[in-house]
């Protein structure tokens, strides 16, 4: 990540408040680990964290498997990378990452993003050494932690919080501020599960953690509207970010002009068990970047068959320059042919 760089402005702002604002009243450091390799097999991504074997996050269609076994894997999150740093005794920590993920394709979402990690585990003699108040404790001292760093980053904003679900920690939460008149999720977090503190050589120790996406928080704070920007080597959107103190409020994005959109529609009926991240991944694969937007426009059963059909708006538009209809059309040959020729779809 350059200096410079939107996403790179926002973690360093992370680490400023985690060493400098939090750390400082706590009298700890965070070590940082920003350059761990993202491939990694399934019991550092899932088995580790206690992620159970149905969890859909393990299904292909969400994850990008590097074997055929399905063992080996691109890191589909940094939390991935808990249990090594823990286990050799650092125990605060951020780590950041690019992760990857199959999912829809919207102005929010691309298979590759960044995500940061964060991981604190008091010292043995900080809590009472009593179960539940000690949850009580580190929730308690969590919730303060990501407050003071949702308030370094955005201001003065009203917060919320809400129970969440995650396998590695107990209890869960989501954190929420109301930004923009909006509320919006920052980052999910919670106290460590047990197990991991045992597993790691640290039970009866305690502590928690989070895990935030930097495009997600960077689109929020800078206003950037479509994910793809992050890639971008134009200098209309390098050149509007400079590094702020944390004292100065952060730019906002000007859009520069939008560029025109062209849009083709799909139909096909479906072979049975289809998910629809196949075809996402196909359109990825054949249009990069190019791809702005797919949409469900139509859906229906054919009920003496029982086949299924679907159509989907696909749209295109380049973030830097104007594209021809002449330029798509053999785009949009090359993934209708391999849905035929790969997902087994029929086109209509
Ligand atoms: N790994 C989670 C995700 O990718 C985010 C997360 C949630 C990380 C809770 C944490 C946590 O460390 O405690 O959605």
């Amino acid at each position: 990540m350059t200096k410079g760089h939107p996403l790179n402005i926002i973690k360093k702002q992370i680490e400023n408040y985690f060493n400098d604002v939090w750390g400082k009243k706590h009298g700890a450091k965070m070590s940082i680990f920003d350059d761990l390799s993202p491939v990694m097999n399934t019991y550092k991504a899932f088995d580790e964290l206690l992620i159970p074997l149905d969890h859909p996050g393990r299904q292909p269609t969400d994850t990008y498997y590097l074997s055929q076994e399905q063992q080996i894997l691109l890191r589909p999150h940094t939390s991935a990378h808990q249990n090594e740093i823990l286990r050799e005794g650092i125990t605060s920590f951020l780590c950041t990452g690019d992760v990857y993920r199959r999912d829809s394709i919207d102005a929010t979402h691309f298979p590759i993003f960044h995500q940061m990690e964060g991981v604190h585990v008091f010292p043995k003699e900080a809590l009472p050494g009593v179960e539940e108040k000690d949850t009580l404790l580190v929730v308690e001292d969590m919730k303060m932690a990501l407050e003071g760093l949702a308030k370094h980053l955005f201001g003065d904003v009203k917060f919320r919080w809400n129970s969440e679900y995650f396998p590695f920690t107990d209890p869960s939460y989501e954190l929420e501020i109301f930004f923009r008149e909006q509320w919006l999720e920052v980052l999910g977090c919670g106290a460590i599960h047990q197990q991991i503190l045992k597993n790691t050589n640290l039970s009866p120790r305690r502590g928690w953690a989070f895990g935030l996406g930097l495009e997600r928080l960077a689109m929020i704070l800078f206003s950037i509207p479509d994910i793809r920007l992050f890639w971008s080597g134009d200098q209309r959107f390098l050149s509007q970010f400079s590094s702020p103190s944390p004292s100065t409020p952060l730019p906002k994005f000007k859009p520069y002009s939008k560029h025109e959109i062209c849009t083709k529609d799909i139909s096909f009926w479906l072979p049975p068990s289809f998910h629809d991240h196949a075809f996402f991944d196909v359109v990825r694969d054949v249009a990069g970047d190019l791809v702005e937007n797919v949409t469900l426009i139509d859906s229906f059963k054919d009920v003496s068959s029982g086949r299924e059909s679907k159509c989907f708006r696909v749209s295109y538009r380049s973030m830097d320059r104007n594209l021809t209809n002449k330029e798509i059309v053999p785009i949009q040959e090359q993934v209708r042919a391999r849905c035929e020729s790969e997902l087994g779809l029929k086109l209509r």
